[in-house]
């Protein structure tokens, strides 16, 4: 069946607290000008002691919902792309269903660092192509803070917290999903991972007290890795659509560091006015910084009737993904 497949609301939520490059300064060595030219953070949101990553994600996911203009029970099904569930069992997407009473929808995370958003999206435009799913709710959400080690700067300074929402639903023909590519590399691996708490190395005292349980990055390998695929995976994209990246009206790359988003940019030869950048203000939130984005651009008037839109990812997996949209402003279901 040839259904488009599009978004039809949008939605995110970041926490309150913003912790600047200078507060930083004050509890671990580092400097506000060193982070800014290494990687364009100025600032990024941190979760409250009480507040975990459902927290997050059932308030982007409140708001998609109500920009759709669609209650909770019409949702056929949940996919939260996330790195920081609340625990590692149940989903935190079953958690995100209660909470929001979406009392009729299926629900299920997954794990593709932050490609995870690109990856789901594209998860849910194929059930919804098969007619499987109406109404699919998909969700980056991300509590990063809570597994730094504050006291390294080479990661620290680096990560947020937030979440971002999507509502996808049947569109208008030749709107909505045109294209899109996802890879992984799995040899990578150890290059950005959470080493244990997990079946390989079981949480325990050792294990604390050598904070295995923090995030650990090879961050010049993912550098060299990031630089790689971003522009790749957006051209692999393009392919599919039959456009040329001569064709993408604004570029929503993942968001962090804005020397692999310049690099992107270059690869794909636009101007740095056709790519939308918030790494400044909430640092690399991972499977939330693209839905984020894309709010955000919406929400300045970025995204218009039939915009050539291209979201591109990489991540923990290593992973990456990319997609073009053909954007519909009164994006409603055409189902
Ligand atoms: N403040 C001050 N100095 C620092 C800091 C800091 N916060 N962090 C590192 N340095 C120092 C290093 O110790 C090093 O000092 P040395 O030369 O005396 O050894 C020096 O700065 C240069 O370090 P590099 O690692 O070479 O710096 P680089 O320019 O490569 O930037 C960075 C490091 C920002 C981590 C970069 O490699 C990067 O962005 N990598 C990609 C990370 C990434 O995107 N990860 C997320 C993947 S997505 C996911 O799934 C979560």
């Amino acid at each position: 069946m040839n259904r488009s497949v599009g978004i039809i609301g949008l939605g995110y939520y970041v926490p309150d607290r913003i912790i600047t490059n200078k507060e930083l300064e004050s509890f671990v060595d580092t400097s506000d000008s060193w982070i800014i030219e290494r990687t364009g953070i100025k600032e990024r949101r941190i979760s409250a002691e009480t507040e975990a990553t459902s927290d997050l994600a059932e308030k982007a996911a409140s708001a998609a919902l109500k920009d759709a203009g669609i209650s909770p029970e019409q949702i056929d099904l949940i996919i939260v792309a996330t790195a920081t569930p609340d625990m590692a069992f149940p989903s935190v997407a079953c958690i995100v269903q209660d909470k929001i009473k979406a009392y009729n929808a299926a629900a299920f995370d997954l794990s593709a660092g932050c490609s995870g958003f690109v990856y789901a999206m594209i998860t849910a435009e194929q059930m919804i192509k098969s007619g499987l799913y109406r109404y699919i709710l998909v969700i980056g959400a991300e509590s990063l803070s809570k597994i730094l080690d504050w006291k390294d700067r080479n990661t620290c300074v680096l990560f947020g917290d937030g979440a971002g929402a999507a509502v996808l639903a049947v569109t208008k023909e030749e709107y909505g999903i045109l294209g899109s590519h996802m890879g992984s590399d799995g040899s990578g691996a150890e290059l950005l991972k959470l080493p244990a708490g997990g079946s390989r190395m079981p949480a325990n005292e050792k294990t604390v007290s050598e904070g295995m349980h923090f995030l650990s990055m090879n961050g010049n390998e993912v550098f060299k890795f990031a630089i790689k695929v971003m522009g790749e995976a957006a051209v692999k994209a393009l392919e599919g659509s039959g456009l040329t990246a001569d064709d993408i009206d604004l570029l929503i790359p993942h968001q962090a560091n804005i020397r692999i988003i310049q690099s992107a940019a270059k690869r794909l030869k636009l101007p740095m006015n056709r790519v939308f950048v918030n790494v400044d203000k909430y640092g690399n939130t991972s499977a939330a910084s693209i839905p984020i984005a894309l709010c955000e651009a919406k929400d300045a008037g970025l995204l218009k009737e039939g915009h050539i839109i291209a979201l591109v990812g990489f991540g923990a997996g290593l992973t990456w993904a990319a997609s073009v949209i053909r954007w519909c402003k009164e994006d409603r279901t055409f189902a």
